[in-house]
């Protein structure tokens, strides 16, 4: 069954201009864009986004990074989207991650690690309506 995840790229991915590829890794993948926009993160978005991570010692230092500059937001739809998502995306910290992930490739830092993705059903169902609303969502046929 298709399943919807909330995807961020984060600043470091905007200001490095690595979001073409990473698009491109999610559509060859074979997964379905359904919502994208760009936008600035603020720190009120940025403690709701992350409730779970606010009182934790490194929240000072999410919250400056991921409104440092814009993010790009998609929702991605399709089957098992949440874990291939986070399996393309590797272990958070990219200096774990494997190469062939997106933060294997393309980072060696925990922070500043690129892409965000759900951790699963709930919290992308909470997040996805954090960054989109309905209207901004798109149901259409996949093929040609
Ligand atoms: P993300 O998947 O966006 O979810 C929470 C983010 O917090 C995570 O990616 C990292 O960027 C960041 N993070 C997680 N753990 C730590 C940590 N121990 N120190 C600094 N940043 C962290």
């Amino acid at each position: 069954a298709a399943e919807r995840t909330l995807i961020l790229f984060k600043p470091d991915a905007v200001q490095r201009r690595l979001c073409g590829r990473l698009l491109t890794r999610i559509e060859e993948r074979g997964l379905k864009i359904v919502g994208l926009k760009m936008l600035q993160v603020t720190p009120e978005l940025s403690r709701e986004h992350y409730a779970e991570h606010v009182e934790k010692p490194f929240y000072p230092q999410l919250e400056e990074f991921i409104t440092s500059a814009p993010v790009i937001a998609l929702c991605v739809e399709g089957p098992e989207a949440i874990q291939v998502m986070r399996g393309m995306m590797g272990k958070t910290n990219g200096r774990e991650s494997a190469p062939g992930t997106i933060r294997g490739d393309y980072g060696v830092s925990r922070q500043m690690n690129l892409i965000h993705g759900s951790d699963g059903p709930e919290a992308a169902a909470r997040e996805i309506g954090i960054y989109f609303s309905d209207s901004e969502l798109f149901d259409y046929d996949p093929t040609l």
